[in-house]
């Protein structure tokens, strides 16, 4: 079983990477990650992304002073000790790009037709709680512009609503930026003037999302292909799992699609990225069509 050097020792080590080109990853243990991380988070790297891969594998070993590829990949697939591993190997290979109000026609869409419709069709008068899941969400982003924008555009209309938006991501780096709810200005680059102003304070170039909009969100990680995690998100009335569903085959995306149906409540909706689409992927939501986007909707 593959023992790992202390990283403090490891820098002697780790410079035969650092010096001259990259250190090639071998075909056969290419295949063996692929597979490995394939089967532990549904992203799939294609043959053109080795290079990717390789690049993104060799600061893990880097830091950890491993020797070679494949003794890392020994130590992922054979220490019981590498779990604690497999949270920076998700931190490595994820690409987490987002902004805020990333999909304008999405959050249109949710605050004048979907969010209505689903509080009509609870029928309760009064305090009536919406509980709504960022699948993948990245550092948040996704998160607070929904709560934003409920926060200005429903909340005025409707006092009694309670709104609880969870973000979830499998990479915890991601979770930890979105928990503290502190970005720069290129998260906000599409934030419109009036929403800076009033729902972030602005200090050393850095804008905080405000108490009041925090407090609506909470953060965690959640692997979208686990079927274990993904039992325990249930009752969510709206789902937002945009931008990446790319990274997965087909298998992993009728899967992912799958749980995200289970999590939802009848009548609730599922958005998807602008790119994106459940064609061949599933047949059991409704399509709704809604200016410049269209949402699903389980009947
Ligand atoms: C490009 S970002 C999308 C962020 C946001 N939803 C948006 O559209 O702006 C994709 C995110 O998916 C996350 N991700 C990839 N595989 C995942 C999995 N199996 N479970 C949960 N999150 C995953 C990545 O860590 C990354 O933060």
């Amino acid at each position: 079983m593959t023992e790992l050097p202390n990283p403090v020792f490891s820098q002697i080590n780790a410079f035969q990477y650092k010096s001259g080109s990259q250190v090639k990853l071998p075909d056969d243990v290419f295949d063996n990650f692929r597979k490995f991380i394939y089967d532990s988070c549904g992203i799939y790297f294609q043959d053109n992304k080795k290079y990717l891969l390789e690049s993104r594998l060799l600061k893990r070993i880097n830091f950890l002073g491993i020797n070679s590829y494949e003794e890392y990949y020994d130590y992922l697939k054979y220490n019981p000790a590498s779990s604690r591993e497999k949270k920076y190997l998700y931190e490595a290979i994820t690409i987490n790009e987002t902004f805020f109000f990333r999909n304008q026609p999405q959050l249109e869409a949710l605050v004048t037709r979907v969010i209505p419709e689903v509080l009509a069709s609870k029928l309760k008068p009064g305090k009536q709680k919406l509980r709504i899941w960022s699948a993948a969400s990245s550092s948040g982003e996704e998160a607070y512009s929904v709560a934003i924008i409920i926060s200005d555009l429903l909340k005025p209309k409707y006092p009694g609503l309670e709104v609880e938006i969870v973000g979830t991501d499998i990479n915890h780096a991601v979770i930890d930026t979105a928990k503290a709810g502190v970005y720069k200005e290129y998260s906000v680059r599409n934030t419109p003037a009036y929403y800076l102003k009033k729902y972030f304070n602005q200090y050393d170039g850095s804008y905080e999302v405000i108490p009041p909009v925090k407090s609506m969100t909470s953060f965690k990680t959640a692997n979208l292909i686990d079927d274990f995690e993904m039992k325990t998100m249930t009752n969510f009335d709206i789902i937002f799992c945009a931008n990446v569903l790319i990274y997965f085959d087909l298998k992993s995306k009728i899967k992912v699609i799958n749980h995200l149906y289970n999590s939802l409540n009848k009548g609730g909706y599922l958005f998807i990225g602008y790119a994106e689409t459940l064609h061949m992927i599933s047949k059991a939501f409704n399509i709704v069509n809604f200016p410049k986007t269209i949402g699903y909707k389980k009947e």
